[in-house]
């Protein structure tokens, strides 16, 4: 129908007769002229009918907002002092000798220029209309172009892209699974994917070497500003490549893409091992954008007899650790409560601070709440050690090491941010030698990244300590988001079987759960590793959305429900009867749409 897109027209087009199809931005009347603002997905020209054109000027003036038209007409240059320069064809008019109406329009639920006054569940309801207005238009163009740009690239380094089940058995990545029931195998089910691991490392045992996917996963875990329950990883397995060469390429892959859609230069990506990242940014994704550092003291603190400070000092799974705020030392008393309130999240139990007014004058230059329980020469060591100058606000964290990092590396974000502190451009790295595992609530190992993950040393060593064992695994992280991560993955059967002892797996149940797998690995089972990437994630960072919902077509709530389909939904009585389910009591009439938890 159509001769060209509207936001495609310029002044290179000028008196030639276009025919253009799409929906009425904006309809205005001026003194006996009609302007229509027509826009597709590329963009918005304006459409000038007069009445000369009787009919059509007619049927222009019957058309409102979302209208559907089909418009033919003669480009012409804009009068001088009606050039609009903020619009992409601000320098051109279509003067419209032609206009047919392909449909009319109900009354839109908001007008889609004043969206953010309606809140995020009527959006998501009429996620359609939404998605008409071009921020949501362009961030959807871009995540085209990013997948079509990683497609080509692993297409050129010999990657097949082989796609594997979603009706499976439980992949564990540490969520819950969603179930789909059986019909066929009365009281039975499928797993959802929360990932393809097992599937992709048994394509590496048949041989195809270079495998990737655009996967969808789903998981059913506690959701947030970049998690949904079903999501999409860019999803990389190979064979007889160690890790570096891994890494080498996936890099190469992030960096292409950079350079290729947003002309950034990434440069080459740092490696940080994880016990660094914990020790200075309290985090295994800092964001390395912002220019504050933890720096421990426990050395220091062991000496002074403050029970807060002493007890972490001296046990070894304790910490004390100092954060310097350079310019932080205008922060309100208010503010530092706001702060404390802000890290008892993570488990703090308090925020002590000195504040630093004059570093010549000793401690009478200096104004805090816990001075009185140190001695100067500690006091005096402590502001050596962290080179503290006039200015500056000092925070400490004192705990088990887990709480210390978690609340003041969350703090260290926020203060960074709160201060303006967080540098333009991009911050990317690789985080890496992670341990095997860490001790769960229950006191129980579990693994740091996933049971397949193979450590660095002998399955003896690590089954004689496995809390010191270091796993092959890597993270790529970009701006304190975690963007993708994966590892090196046992190969050999009897180590998986360490593992899975390890994780307190018995052998029944990991053959009753992982038997395919631990009998693969006796057939020829390749050295082999890859990598997954949170697609989503990489394009909220790569279009500047604030949430991953926003770079998603059709996405859930924070309550992961549908507000648009109403999924989930009940299910009628000979559905479930035919799947062998009775349910234990009546499903509440509430439905989805009920639930506006949107943000
Ligand atoms: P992992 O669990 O680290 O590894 O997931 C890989 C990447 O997927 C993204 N991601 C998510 N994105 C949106 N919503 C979610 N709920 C969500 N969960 C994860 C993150 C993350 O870095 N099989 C392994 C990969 C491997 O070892 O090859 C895996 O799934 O960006
Ligand atoms: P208190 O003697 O309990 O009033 O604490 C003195 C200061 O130490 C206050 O500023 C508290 O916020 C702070 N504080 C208390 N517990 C901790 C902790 N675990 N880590 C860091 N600071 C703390």
């Amino acid at each position: 129908m159509r001769s060209h897109y509207c936001g495609t027209l310029s002044t290179e087009r000028i008196d030639e007769t276009v025919t253009l199809c799409g929906w009425v931005d904006r309809r205005r009347d001026h003194g006996g002229v009609i302007f229509l603002d027509l826009r597709d997905r590329e963009g918005i020209v304006q459409v000038v009918f007069d009445p000369d054109t009787e009919e059509h000027f007619e049927r222009a003036d019957r058309v409102r907002s979302e209208y559907v038209l089909k418009v033919t007409g003669r480009v012409r240059a804009r009068g001088e002092g009606t050039v609009n320069p903020n619009m992409a064809t601000g320098e051109i008019e279509v003067l419209g000798k032609q206009l047919e109406i392909l449909n009319q329009a109900a009354t839109p639920p908001f007008q889609l220029d004043e969206h953010t006054a309606v809140g995020e569940d009527v959006r998501l309801h009429y996620r359609y209309m939404d998605l008409r207005r071009p921020e949501m238009q362009q961030r959807l163009v871009l995540r085209s172009k990013i997948t079509n740009a990683v497609r080509n690239f692993l297409d050129g380094e010999g990657f097949l892209d082989i796609e594997t089940p979603i009706l499976t058995r439980a992949t564990p990545e540490g969520a819950r699974d969603y179930l789909v029931p059986s019909r066929t195998h009365a009281g039975q089910f499928f797993a959802l994917p929360q990932s393809p691991q097992l599937f992709k490392q048994l394509l590496m045992v048949s041989g195809f070497d270079r495998y990737y996917q655009i996967a969808k996963c789903f998981r059913d875990e506690d959701l947030r500003a970049d998690r949904q329950p079903e999501f999409t990883q860019i999803d990389i397995e190979t064979s007889f490549l160690e890790e570096d060469e891994i890494m080498a390429i996936t890099e190469r892959m992030v960096r292409d893409l950079f350079q290729s859609v947003l002309d950034v230069d990434l440069g080459d990506f740092p490696h940080m091992p994880y016990s660094e990242a914990m020790e200075r940014f309290g985090s295994d994704k800092p964001d390395l954008r912002i220019p504050l550092e933890l720096v421990s003291i426990d050395d220091l603190m062991a000496q002074v007899e403050f029970k807060v400070f002493h007890g972490p000092a001296v046990d070894p799974d304790g910490r004390v650790a100092a954060l310097r705020v350079p310019g932080g030392a205008s922060i309100s008393r208010k503010e530092i409560d706001d702060y404390t309130k802000y890290i008892s999240i993570f488990g703090a139990r308090g925020l002590a601070w000195i504040k630093v007014n004059d570093i010549d004058a000793g401690i009478e230059g200096l104004q805090s709440p816990i001075l009185k329980f140190m001695p100067d020469d500690v006091v005096a060591q402590l502001m050596q050690r962290l080179d503290a100058a006039n200015g500056d606000i000092i925070f400490f964290g004192a705990d088990k090491t887990n709480v210390v990092n978690e609340s003041l590396g969350h703090l260290r974000l926020k203060v960074g941010e709160d201060l303006g502190m967080v540098a333009e451009g991009w911050a990317p790295l690789w985080v890496v030698d992670f341990p095997m595992f860490e001790k769960a609530g229950d006191g129980n190992w579990t693994p740091l990244h996933h049971p397949f993950t193979a450590p660095s040393c002998s399955p003896e060593e690590l089954e004689s300590n496995p809390g010191e064992a270091l796993s092959r695994a890597y993270d790529m992280v970009l701006n304190g988001t975690e963007l993708g991560g994966g590892s090196i993955r046992i190969h050999a059967r009897d180590m998986q079987e360490s593992v899975f002892r390890i994780l307190g797996i018995g052998e029944e149940e990991a053959n009753e759960k992982f038997g395919f797998l631990l009998d693969a690995l006796k057939y020829g089972a390749p050295p082999h590793g890859g990598l997954a990437f949170g697609l989503d994630r990489l394009v909220m960072l790569m279009t500047g959305a604030q949430s991953i919902r926003d770079v998603i077509a059709f996405p859930k709530t924070q309550s992961a429900a549908c507000l648009m389909t109403d999924a989930p939904g009940a299910v009628d009585a000979k559905q479930l009867r035919e799947l062998n389910i009775r349910l234990r009591e009546t499903p509440a009439q509430a439905s989805p749409a009920a639930d506006s938890s949107a943000a």
